[in-house]
Formats: C-alpha cells, structure tokens, sequence
C-alpha cells in the first residue's frame, strides 16, 4: 500500500521581531460616565441629542460602562496576551471646557488606568485627541477657531507632565480627515456642520493643532514617541480614462495626501490647493505653520479598513455622489464604483490588497518614520450561540489584512506593529450601537463580555507573532 505523501503544512508567516501586538479602543466609544466625576461635556455628547444624528437615537452615557469596568477590561487584554494597549483620553475629561481648569479626578482616572497597564505588563500607546472636542471649545469656534490648536497643545503638555513617567508612546489626532470632514463638510461627524469652507480651516487648524503638541511633547522632561493616525484608502480609477484618472487623483488627493505631505513633506499638495480654490484660498495659512505641522515624528500611525475605486462623470450627479462623496468636497462628479466585493456590515468593500499597496507607497514616496497600524478590523451581524461567537468573517478579514501587512513588510514597508479595532464592541459613531467591530462581544443590557472566536484567533497569532 503506497502511503498518502502528507501536505506540507503552509509556511508560517513571521512578523519581525519585537513586534507589537495590540488592540484599540476610543475614551467616548467605551467610557460612559459621561457626567461623572467633573467631566465637561463634548461635541460628541451635543450632536447624540439631536435628533436623526445617531442610527439608533443612542448617546455615550453607558457605553461600554469602561469607566467603571476598566480593570476588568485590563485584564481581559492581559488574557488574550496582548502587550499593547491604544486607548484615548478625553479631553474633557481632563479639562472639562478645555483650557484653564484641570479637573483632578479626569486625570486620576487615566493615572490608575495606565497604572493597571503596567500592572500587566501591557504598555499604554495615549492618543490625546480621539474626537471628543470640549464643548465649550466648540462655542467658540472649535477647530475653526486657530486658538483651538493651542489650547490642544496645551492640554498635550499637562497629560504629558501627569503621564509622561508612565506613557512613552502618544498620538496626538486620531482620523484629522474624519474631524475635519466629516464633522464639518457631510455633517455626519460632530460637531454635526456642513460648509466646505469650514472643513479646510478646521482641517489646517486640526493639523497646526498636531503639530503644536507634537512639539510640547518633544518639548517635555520625559521622553516621548510622537505620533499621529491617519486613515489611508488606496483610490484606484475604474479606467485610464482622463474622467477616471483625475477623479482617482482627485479622491486620493482629498483623503490621503491632504494630510500625508504637511505632515510629513511640509507642504500642501498644489493640485488638491486648486482644486479647494472653489472653497478657500488657505489665507489662514501663516508663515511657519507648515514647519511646524512637520515637526519630526517618531512614528506615523495608519489607520485601514478599505479603497475606493472611483469614476469621473461626465456631468456633476449633486444628489447621486455615491457611497460617500460628500466629505470629499468639490467631487460630486465622482462617483465610487461598485466592484462587486465582499464587503463588512458597515458596506465597506474588504480590500487587502489596498492595505499592501498604501503601505508600499508610503515607503516609496515619503520620507516616513517607522509604521504601526494603529486601526484595522470588520464589523459583522454577529449572533451569539450557546455563549459563544463563531465569526468567520472577522477572522478572514483579519488573517488577509495581517497577509497583506507581512507582504508589504517584504517589499520594504517599515511596519513595527498591529492594534485590532476594537478590543470590545462600542459606540459607532453615528451608527449607535448597531455596528459592531469587537474581537470581544459586549451585552449591553448585562455588560457582559465575551471573547469571540476571532479573539482567540488574534491571541494566538499575537503569541505566536505569525500567521498561519
Ligand atoms: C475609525 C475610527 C474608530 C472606529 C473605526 C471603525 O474611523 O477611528 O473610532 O469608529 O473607524
């Protein structure tokens, strides 16, 4: 009898050493207590009461009820055997109307916090601005207003001179485009306002606002690794066709290098400048604000979930842009074509590929410090089970983005390590509770937890820092 030869077993893929395996989550997506302990109320909290803004007509008073559950949800990380934790802190939190004012008992929170991290052996990774603007920042201009930018840094200091003993890694801004656009060109995003003009200042004074902390950090007497997240999408055009190629340019332009060359070229791109001209003539730019947006970084923080592939229009389709052209202003004859792939619960096309090629291409055309993909993950209809989530989906997901990390890594990328979004279930944004993107399943009615399958998945590739 001829033996059956055995299937070789599939390499394993390696991530290099010391790589970082972590998991992240946002201060107003799990928190609640949202009135506890002098925290000033947020732009997040003020668009949660108007009506239609959120899917579900929820708000982040409960959340994930993290405030309360925190040292239980340490040890949850700890179990999965993860070393890295991204969380944010809340500005209001800390200062509840942004300046003046610290409110002791904000601070104390993320002082015990990051205390229970280093207590399991897992190193915190702050991002000091995760959306959650004061307020009474807000009533004065928010992000419109230049002051804001520093009174931010202000506020990066103060965490910083609290923390800094503790906390080596910080980002300042989570998602800018996301701030900016969203929150001021669609409306869909706090603080809930729709001129385009708006967004390209609050977007300049959202970076001025990095950059400004990016130095108080450097400036401070401890250490510290600077960084910022951005969301990137590779934007590819539906045809070489000029209407489809300047569209892609267009997109891509808006998305990615608007935030990419400041930060890390010091300049604006010219085409995206002429491009806004409609909008605004940047006066509010003034001299020196661009050295100071590019001040040196220790670490650029990518945030992926997926691409757009786009067509140009013959003629502008106001009223039919497609999956989501608003925020890009000035693109309403553009259109996001649908390829016909799989896509999440949140309708996002699943494009691993896109997350190699941003990569590659930011080690190709930027002068970059080392990458941690600070953001990835899928939301699915998850079902419980006998007490038990079975989501295949997440775990493909999650297996064919780490592929096309470990395949971009071999063409050169600089990528030091990984946080899945999310640890838990949270609050989606303007989608409520009604999306969920956790590796850990939250009952929002018990506040139970538990690990879902692709939990167990992420633990043992982090154990193993391989993929198999
Ligand atoms: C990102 C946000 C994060 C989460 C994921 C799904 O844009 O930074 O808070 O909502 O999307």
């Amino acid at each position: 009898m001829t033996s059956v030869p055995e299937t070789p077993a599939a390499p394993a893929r390696a991530f290099p050493d010391g790589f970082v395996w972590g998991a992240a989550t946002a201060a107003f997506q799990i928190e609640g207590a949202t009135t506890e302990d002098g925290r000033g109320p947020s732009i997040w909290d003020t668009l949660c009461a108007r009506p239609g803004a959120i899917l579900d007509g929820s708000d982040g008073s409960v959340a994930c009820d993290h405030y309360h559950r925190w040292e239980s949800d340490l040890d949850l990380l700890a179990s999965l055997g993860l070393t890295a934790y991204r969380f944010s802190l809340a500005w209001p939190r800390v200062m509840p109307t942004g300046r003046g004012a610290i409110n002791e008992a904000g601070l104390a929170f993320y002082d015990r916090l990051v205390d229970g991290m280093l207590e399991r052996g897992i190193t915190p990774y702050a991002t000091l601005y995760h959306w959650d603007l004061p307020q009474a920042l807000e009533d004065d201009g928010g992000w419109r207003n230049r002051d804001t930018a520093y009174r931010f840094a202000d506020y990066a200091a103060i965490t910083q001179f609290r923390l800094g003993d503790r906390v080596r890694h910080w980002a300042t801004l989570n998602e800018p485009w996301c701030s900016a656009f969203l929150g001021h060109a669609s409306g869909e995003h706090a603080p809930g306002r729709t001129d385009p003009a708006e967004a390209v200042v609050a977007s300049h004074h959202l970076l001025l606002g990095h950059g400004l902390a990016a130095q108080a950090l450097h400036g401070g007497r401890r250490p510290a690794q600077v960084g910022i997240v951005i969301n990137l999408y590779d934007v590819t055009p539906a045809s070489d066709s000029p209407a489809d190629l300047d569209a892609a340019r267009r997109v891509d332009g808006l998305q990615n290098r608007w935030y990419l060359d400041p930060v890390l070229a010091g300049s604006y791109p010219e085409d995206v400048v002429a491009d806004v001209a409609a909008y605004s003539d940047m006066s509010f730019v003034r001299d020196g604000d661009l050295e100071t947006i590019s001040t040196r970084l220790d670490w650029l923080g990518v945030n992926y979930y997926s691409s757009f592939h786009v067509r140009g229009l013959d003629a502008p389709a106001p009223g039919q842009p497609g999956a989501r052209p608003t925020p890009w202003i000035g693109t309403e004859d553009v259109e996001v074509v649908d390829r016909g792939l799989k896509k999440t619960a949140m309708g996002w096309d699943i494009v691993p590929e896109g997350l190699r090629k941003t990569l590659v291409r930011i080690a190709r055309d930027y002068d970059a410090p080392p990458i941690l993909i600070t953001e990835n993950g899928s939301a699915w209809e998850d079902e419980v089970v006998d007490g038990e989530v079975h989501d295949p989906d997440r775990i493909e997901y999650l297996d064919q983005h780490l592929g096309a990390i470990a395949d971009a890594i071999a063409d050169g990328a600089d990528v030091r390590g990984y946080f899945a979004w999310s640890l838990l279930d949270n609050f989606e944004w303007a989608w409520g509770y009604e999306r969920r993107f956790g590796i850990v399943r939250v009952d929002y009615d018990t506040q139970e937890r538990t690990v879902k399958d692709s939990g167990r998945h992420y633990a043992a590739i982090a154990a193993a820092n391989a993929l198999r």
